[in-house]
């Protein structure tokens, strides 16, 4: 396998490759969640920027990141809002998801982000953990991803951070505000 990875802004994806990703989401998603959007994926958050892995010309990875300011106790934490981490079944447990999420962070930096952030479920925390990710435990307010307006208010699902322009370690304490829906 000839893997390149690409790191695009969302204004700036060619339409081949909102296609190519159309079919990598719908492929794994669109059985249980109805198509996918570029610019509402699930009702969650878009991505501005994408990273992206193809073999040849194929799509066959992708980890996106949105900047944010969220409310982290009292002071305001700029992030990476990650989502949408998906790999091609073909590709998996190559490394590639991992080999994905160290140039996400490497973005983030370039981006000039404070941190990564991401919500999971349980099963796959430990993915993100041995990519070096840190799990973080808090209160954690957001939008409903299903109507964009219904407050969520959690303390149980996996939240985990990465350093990019900061530390993981000075991660801030207390509840956290999304200021919208996540990634
Ligand atoms: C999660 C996912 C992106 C991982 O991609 P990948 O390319 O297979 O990951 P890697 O090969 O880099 O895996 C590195 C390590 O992470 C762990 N890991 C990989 N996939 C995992 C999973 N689904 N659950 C838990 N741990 C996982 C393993 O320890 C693995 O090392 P090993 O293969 O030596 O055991 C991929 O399985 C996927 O696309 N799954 C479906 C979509 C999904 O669930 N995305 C996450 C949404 S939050």
């Amino acid at each position: 396998m000839q893997t390149t990875i690409r790191v695009v802004r969302h204004t700036h994806l060619p339409r081949q490759t909102i296609a190519d990703l159309r079919v990598l989401f719908d492929v794994e998603y669109h059985e249980k969640f109805g198509p996918w959007d570029p610019d509402c994926p699930y009702g969650y958050s878009p991505a501005d920027v994408h990273v992206l892995a193809f073999d040849g010309l194929d799509l066959i990875g992708h980890v996106g990141f949105q900047r944010r300011l969220i409310d982290v106790g009292p002071v305001g934490v700029l992030v990476g809002g990650t989502g949408g981490v998906l790999v091609a079944r073909r590709a998996r447990r190559t490394g590639l998801g991992t080999e994905l999420m160290g140039r996400a962070r490497e973005a983030m930096e370039t981006a000039g982000v404070d941190f990564g952030y991401l919500g999971c479920r349980e099963d796959v925390a430990p993915f993100y953990e041995s990519c070096g990710w840190r799990r973080i435990r808090a209160q954690e307010r957001c939008l409903s991803r299903r109507d964009r307006t219904t407050i969520i208010e959690s303390t149980d699902t996996p939240i985990l951070i990465c350093s990019a322009a900061k530390s993981a370690a000075s991660w801030p304490a207390g509840p956290i505000d999304l200021r919208g829906t996540p990634w």
